[in-house]
């Protein structure tokens, strides 16, 4: 049976990223339209907020919903929804300017958005409201993260009866665990659930955990960060909700849009390059370390660390290992932006003697950049304390620049550390959340750097050659799940045990 797939997510790329979500949001809904077999009844219908200043897609046709108010009952307010079909699915792009009309997707640096209740809620309940009016309704709707959850409580408290939606399998991923999108009770009623949405006596509501409760199945983006969540030390407060769903919580790999990520046709790079051809990248890197004022006779190996620079991202521990670093001989490399008690410390090492033309901090987003860093580093860092997956090394492998990272979660399971097991590694990593392991594994990569010569060649050969491709293995994955999650809705539904 063919099926169809709704997907209500807080970001998509290129029309609205902070991280990795988005890149999966759009990659993971193309890659399902791509699936031979007719898996699909029509590409994936892909839902999210038409925030400020966003880029917009060609061709966008708009429809109106009305919605009930949740701040006013009785009355309706009348959302936009900004339709096209590009890039392989079909963009819905949800229209209130009183929600998303700000700075900020979610807040400012100092806080998030006090209504974002309202303006998640907002954003799902005008999705279904769009999707049970159509010829076909979803059988399957994919939510991310917190922020699609009220989709699935508003369905199942006020949508119920509507047979168009009843029906449907849902399915949520979570791609960060660490944000819950807890809701304080006097902010609740704002979700649009109508009354009864809070037990008696609670404080407010996790959103993240009554989408982990209520979902048919609920994933994570990688096995190694799905059987960490189990546990109290890595489950941030949901280890036991996970746990009590048994086998309808699973993990399941993240892949990598390759024709996005490809170094032989990015037209960021001063040169193109395969694994075949590799000549390209040492002009990349020349063209690299111009771009960023790094001086070109300094013979240490760059390393760089692109994106959020926040303590998940293990950014204080790289901070604190600079000093080493730049002893041992290294050059860094950093592209991203974070608050700034995080960002300080690197700040003030950057502008030590010692840093001058050899630090690097490019405080912005810039996609153009962060791909001549992929190619033209020789290295690249993530020290992350927690990981579900990353996209980062994943990229890295593909751009032939060796990955060093923190052994977790997602980068456990896509990097192989090469002095572990010298025939297969891909890259170095290391055990501990300490400044003195991320030091020591560097290290470890310097002395392969600098003894060069075909073993260095062949570990980013070998990194090279993985087939990342979302179409491999990833996107059938989550089609198999779909099935699995419909299947599941349409057995008689098990209340005890
Ligand atoms: C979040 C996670 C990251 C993951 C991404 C996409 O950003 O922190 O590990 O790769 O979501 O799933």
């Amino acid at each position: 049976m063919a099926i169809r797939v709704a997907f209500i997510a807080a970001e998509c790329e290129p029309w609205a990223k902070t991280g990795g979500l988005a890149d999966v949001v759009d990659a993971l809904a193309r890659a399902l339209g791509q699936l031979g077999g007719g898996a699909l009844e029509r590409p994936v219908d892909v839902f999210m907020p038409h925030y400020r200043g966003m880029r917009e897609p060609a061709g966008l046709t708009r429809a109106e919903v009305r919605i009930p108010d949740p701040l006013a009952a009785g009355s309706e307010l009348v959302v936009g929804i900004l339709s096209v079909e590009t890039h392989g699915y079909r963009l819905h792009l949800v229209d209130h300017p009183p929600a998303f009309d700000r700075e900020g997707m979610y807040g400012t640096p100092d806080a998030d958005h006090p209504d974002n209740a309202f303006r998640f809620g907002l954003l799902c309940r005008a999705a279904l409201e769009r999707l049970r009016h159509e010829e076909r309704p979803p059988d399957l709707l994919h939510i991310h993260d917190w922020h699609a959850v009220p989709a699935l409580l508003q369905r199942d408290a006020v949508l119920g009866h509507d047979a168009a939606l009843a029906g449907a399998a849902v399915v949520l991923t979570i791609h960060n665990l660490a944000y819950h999108g807890w809701t304080p009770a006097n902010r609740v009623p704002e979700l649009g659930l109508g009354p009864g949405a809070l037990p008696r006596g609670a404080d407010g509501l996790d959103l993240l955990r009554a989408g982990i409760e209520r979902a048919d199945l609920v994933n994570t983006v990688s096995p190694g960060f799905a059987a960490e969540a189990l546990t109290p030390a890595m489950g941030m407060g949901l280890d036991p909700a996970l746990r009590a769903r048994g086998d309808r919580f699973i993990g399941i790999l993240n892949g990598l849009d390759t024709d996005l990520w490809d170094p032989a046709t990015d037209e960021a790079l001063a040169a193109p390059y395969s694994q075949a051809d590799r000549s390209g990248k040492a002009r990349c890197r020349k063209a690299l370390l111009a771009t960023l004022g790094l001086d070109p006779a300094d013979p240490g190996p760059v390393l760089a660390m692109i994106g959020r620079l926040d303590r998940q991202k293990g950014f204080d521990i790289l901070a604190e290992a600079a000093p080493s670093l730049l002893e041992r001989g290294f050059r860094l490399a950093v592209l991203g932006t974070g608050s700034h008690e995080v960002v300080a410390p690197l700040r003030a090492v950057a502008l030590s003697p010692a840093a001058l033309s050899r630090i690097a901090l490019e405080e912005r987003f810039d996609r153009d950049l962060a791909r001549q860093m992929y190619a033209g580093a020789d290295g690249f860092l993530m020290p992350s304390r927690f990981e579900p997956c990353g996209t980062g090394q994943m990229i890295a492998l593909r751009y032939g620049t060796p990955p060093i990272v923190r052994a977790t979660g997602g980068l456990r399971d896509t990097v192989i550390d090469v002095d572990t097991r010298p025939g297969a590694g891909t890259g170095f990593s290391f055990e501990g959340e300490t400044a003195a392991e991320l030091t020591a594994a560097c290290a470890r990569f310097a002395d392969r750097f600098e003894r060069g010569g075909a073993a260095w060649e062949a570990l980013l050969e070998r990194g090279m050659a993985i087939d990342f491709d979302w179409r491999s293995s990833s996107a059938p994955a989550y089609l198999d799940a779909y099935r699995r999650a419909i299947g599941l809705t349409q057995m008689p539904r098990i209340t005890s045990r």
